[in-house]
Parts: structure tokens; C-alpha cells; sequence
């Protein structure tokens, strides 16, 4: 849990409010939370999911852990603590997104349970959708869309999930898809029917 160092500080209530928000943009906020392996299709599900999304007027937002480590998040690497500050800051950035009215999208591997819990408690409880991203360590390796299963098999990438660090499945997601035995169509069309289920879309605008 990330220490408060800041003393002195009030919170400061907004003047337009996020149900308004939300009645402006004509959706709910919430967060969609993909995990999985490096190569289990993360971001190319969430992409899917936002096209689709898009296309029926949604407003969205994808935040993606190769990009985020690009700015936001460059000085962490991926010890166990880093990897948990990572996705602290990134479940208070959707957070944000998420109440400014935006059906806002991570992937990231986010490997360890609690971490994500920590995550998911800072969203109401509807407003956050865990889809874990399930697909076999070998069928990543095979895939190896990075080559660095590969490196990391060589030793030249430590603390690499699933190789030499770990990966913590989730427990009861909400979605749970096998991207080595479903389609990408199939694995968006599924996630945009949870969403409709839940109410946080519309069916089928
Ligand atoms: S997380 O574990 O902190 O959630 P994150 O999703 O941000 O990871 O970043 C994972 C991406 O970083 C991988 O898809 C891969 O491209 C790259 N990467 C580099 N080193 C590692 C490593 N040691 N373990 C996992 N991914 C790594």
C-alpha cells in the first residue's frame, strides 16, 4: 500500500459532477480489466473491444502497459514492488478516466492478485469488469510476437512472468476467455455482451 507523504491537502469538490458527465456522454464510466501472460492478446483484445465500442458512439480510452512504461510509468522496471506501483498508478489513472465518464481499458499483465484488488476496490462495485486473458504458457511462447520468451529462456531477461516470475490467475473474473481457442471476434463480441448484460452498454446501439 503506497504511503500518503502529502499533509495539508483538502479534497476539493467539483463543480460539474460525474453523473452529469455521464448523462453528457450517454454511457457509464467503469473499467475493464484485461490480465494475462505477455502474448496472451491483452491489447489486442482491448483494441478490439474498443473499436467495436467506438463504433456505437462509446467514448473510450485503452491504457496499455508496453506504452504506459513509455512515460507515466518509465521509472519502474519489473521487480514484484515496481510491478505493484505500476499498477497502483495505473488503477488510479482508469479510475480518473473512469469518472470522467470514460469506459477506460488496461492491459497490462498485472501478475499478482492483490495488486488488481487493489485496483478493482477503487472502482464501485459494478463499474469494474476483471476479463482475465487466458491463454497457455506455450501458445505465448509459441507466439512469441516480442522474441522475448525467447531472450528470457536465454537468461537475458530476468524476473520474466510465467518463465521466471510468477503469474497469479484470477480467481472469479468476470470474463474469462481462452485467446488460443476462441477467435478475436469472438473474444471482443463476448466482453461487449458482459457489458450489455451488466448495463453498462446499451445492447446493440
Ligand atoms: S506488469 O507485470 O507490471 O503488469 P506490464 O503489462 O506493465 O507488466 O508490462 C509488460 C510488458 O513489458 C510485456 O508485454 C513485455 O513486452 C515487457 N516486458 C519487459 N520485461 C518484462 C518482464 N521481465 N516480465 C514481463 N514483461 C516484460
Amino acid at each position: 500500500m503506497a504511503q500518503q507523504k502529502a499533509t495539508n491537502i483538502t479534497w476539493h469538490q467539483a463543480t460539474v459532477t460525474a453523473q452529469e458527465r455521464e448523462q453528457l456522454l450517454n454511457q457509464k464510466g467503469c473499467v475493464i480489466w484485461f490480465t494475462g501472460l505477455s502474448g496472451s492478446g491483452k491489447s489486442t483484445l482491448a483494441n478490439a473491444v474498443a473499436q467495436l465500442l467506438h463504433q456505437r458512439q462509446h467514448h473510450t480510452y485503452v491504457l496499455d502497459g508496453d506504452n504506459v512504461r513509455h512515460g507515466l510509468n518509465k521509472n519502474l522496471g519489473f521487480s514484484p514492488e515496481d510491478r505493484a506501483e505500476n499498477i497502483r498508478r495505473i488503477g488510479e489513472v482508469a479510475k480518473l478516466f473512469a469518472d470522467a465518464g470514460t469506459i477506460a481499458m488496461t492491459a497490462f499483465i498485472s501478475p499478482y492478485r492483490a495488486d488488481r484488488e487493489q485496483a478493482r476496490a477503487l472502482l464501485a462495485d459494478n463499474r469494474f469488469v476483471e476479463v482475465f486473458v487466458e491463454c497457455p504458457l506455450d501458445v505465448c511462447e509459441e507466439r512469441d510476437t516480442k522474441g522475448l520468451y525467447k531472450k528470457a529462456r536465454a537468461g537475458e531477461i530476468k524476473e520474466f512472468t510465467g518463465i521466471s516470475a510468477p503469474y497469479e490467475p484470477p480467481l472469479k473474473s468476470e470474463v474469462t476467455l481462452n485467446t488460443a481457442e476462441l477467435s478475436l471476434e469472438e473474444c471482443a463480441q463476448a466482453v461487449i455482451a458482459f457489458l450489455e448484460e451488466t448495463d453498462l452498454v446499451p445492447a446493440g446501439r
